[in-house]
């Protein structure tokens, strides 16, 4: 996905636009590019590489005029080029727009404006929003019947905002977050509300099939018909302070530290909508749990937590995976959907296919405003704060929280521990990670690292290995412990790690018996226990706890771990190559 970025108003835009972009550049970080408007001429400026290097090397701030757009390019269609970054022009330059999304029948598009004499200048698919913006305006130059027209074309997922050379600016919709931000100078049109959380807490959320334009008369906002929408304005409830780094390097670094609150503020969340989520849990002939990456890992952990103490047996399926699951679900089912963005695309379509059979939708998720959240019947928010670094991590341990909690309210049981002792816990495995550091160290080099875990273990082992690919680019693998003699023993020898999740709980002795199957074919081992062994080759020590705990003190050092090994591998944790924080497109 690309982060998108507009402003029109009384103040000088690119300072602001170019802020903008850096604080949304998890979106996506292959290439930059503004365009603002100054006497009636558009100036584009872009190029390959991270906001700050292209600021510095173009001076992109110190563009002039009060109207420009902005984009971070995470690249789909096109190499990673300077030609290829947005903003795209039409012909005659009077036009400028980005876009985050794919335009699937852009060939086709572009053939017929070809015939039609327009020069193309890029590979990207974007490129003919505005060759088709100009065509239309061409005929007559009425904006707003041009984006009647546009919509009508693209067929695909897309939100695009175009600027034009009278200072016009407008944004459309269509399975592609983009929000208005309301300030007292002027406007903006962002994919994130972190796009002008620093100038303005006030937002519009455009809905599908809609699109904003922005001139001298303010604002006005059109379905895709042309009919006029009176939309409602929302109060954002995060601050920018939650979007900034602090003291921390890295913002992988600063959210895994803002776990001894935020594992906290889950667990106790005080959401009216609790009971109400649970007794559609309880009520439903059927549960599917649903996520992508780290939220299908919690789906996983959700599903052996509802099934072992409440007795509702669920189905985890990756949302990837939900469209070739036919006939899972109907009118007596229910579907829960894991997400922090509450914007990848997989999920969301896994959401609509449940919505085509009938099913509610409950959601679990990060942000409130999300799309997500806005087409549940029914959503219970994580409150984790925004959460930056592409890695989930804080996010991934509040899902957990919720989980737990959830499986009190369906177990009647009463699972885990007091606030206070949580704190303990979690911030003495926060304290101590120093020689955590080491084994990064150690492990800096190794190609092939095995997590291995049973029980509740094993979908934190899955979660380990994800940490390590994402961060450090390794091939990590997350095992069930029983299944090492059914074939990966093979893959056990002298240049092997093996890091093994072994807290004393009832998984306890067979998993130490494979950590001697392992030894003994030579392989190094790494410990995460509260209990040590003189099989380990490494110890990572986590507090004595309740069983029910192990898997949210356990996955804390492994995102430690990841982190470090990154540093030590020099590459930057919080934009992790050919990655990008929530993937909005399929
Ligand atoms: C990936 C992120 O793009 O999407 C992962 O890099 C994340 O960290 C996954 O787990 C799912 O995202 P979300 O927002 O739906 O939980």
């Amino acid at each position: 996905m690309c982060s998108i970025i507009a402003y029109a108003g009384q103040r000088v835009a690119a300072p602001m636009l170019v802020q903008s972009l850096k604080r949304m550049e998890y979106r996506g970080y292959d290439s930059v590019g503004l365009a603002t408007i100054s006497n009636k001429h558009i100036l584009v400026k872009k190029g390959v590489g991270k906001v700050e290097e292209v600021n510095k090397s173009l001076g992109l701030e110190k563009m002039n005029g009060s109207v420009g757009i902005g984009h971070t390019r995470w690249a789909t269609h096109g190499g990673v080029t300077d030609t290829n970054a947005h903003p795209h022009q039409n012909c005659k330059n009077d036009i400028a727009i980005v876009h985050n999304g794919i335009i699937d029948n852009y060939s086709e598009l572009k053939k017929s404006l070809i015939t039609r004499g327009h020069k193309f200048r890029s590979e990207t698919d974007s490129e003919v929003i505005a060759h088709l913006l100009g065509d239309f305006l061409h005929k007559k130059y009425d904006i707003k019947k041009a984006m009647i027209n546009i919509t009508k074309k693209l067929k695909g997922t897309y939100a695009f905002v175009a600027v034009f050379d009278d200072g016009t600016v407008a944004g459309a919709r269509f399975d592609e977050p983009l929000i208005v931000g309301i300030s007292k100078d002027g406007y903006f049109v962002s994919s994130d509300v972190l796009g002008f959380i620093e100038h303005t807490d006030k937002a519009i959320f455009l809905d599908n099939d809609e699109f904003v334009i922005l001139n001298d008369n303010g604002h006005a906002i059109f379905n895709f018909d042309g009919s006029k929408v009176k939309k409602q304005v929302t109060q954002i409830a995060w601050e920018l302070a939650d979007a900034e780094k602090g003291r921390f390097a890295h913002y992988t670094l600063k959210e895994i530290n803002e776990q001894k609150h935020t594992i906290i503020n889950a667990l106790f969340s005080k959401d009216s909508k609790l009971d109400e989520f649970c007794d559609v849990v309880a009520g439903a002939k059927r549960v599917v749990l649903t996520g992508s990456g780290s939220s299908y890992n919690a789906a996983l952990i959700a599903k052996q937590l509802f099934s072992k103490y409440a007795g509702i047996h669920c189905e985890a399926v990756i949302s990837s995976e939900f469209q070739y699951a036919s006939g899972l679900l109907d009118k007596n089912s229910v579907l829960i959907a894991i997400s922090q963005s509450g914007e990848t695309a997989d999920l969301l379509q896994a959401v609509k296919i449940a919505k085509a059979s009938e099913a509610r939708i409950l959601s679990i998720v990060n942000t409130p405003t999300s799309s997500l959240a806005r087409t549940s019947d029914l959503f219970l928010g994580i409150n984790c704060g925004p959460e930056i670094g592409v890695a989930a991590t804080k996010s991934f341990t509040a899902q957990l929280a919720l989980i737990y909690r959830i499986t009190e309210i369906l177990s009647g049981q009463k699972l885990s521990l007091n606030r206070s002792d949580l704190e303990r816990l979690v911030s003495k495995v926060l304290n101590d990670t120093k020689y955590i550091a080491n084994i990064a160290e150690k492990i800096k080099y190794i190609g092939n690292i095995y997590i291995l875990g049973r029980g509740l273990h094993f979908p934190v082992a899955i979660e380990g290995a994800l940490k390590l690919k994402e961060l450090v680019y390794v091939h990590a693998e997350g095992l069930p412990a029983g299944e090492l003699k059914h074939g990966p023993l093979a893959l056990m020898d002298e240049n092997t790690t093996v890091i093994m999740l072994n807290p004393d709980d009832e998984t306890y002795s067979d998993t130490l018996s494979n950590v001697h199957e392992i030894k003994a074919r030579g392989a190094s081992v790494i410990g995460v226990s509260n209990v040590n062994s003189n099989k380990y080759d490494n110890w990572i020590k986590i507090p004595k706890a309740k069983d029910i705990l192990y898997p949210i003190l356990e996955v804390i050092p492994l995102q430690l771990l990841a982190y470090h090994t990154a540093l030590k591998r020099e590459s930057n944790p919080d934009y992790p190559r050919h990655l990008a924080k929530s993937v909005t497109v399929k």
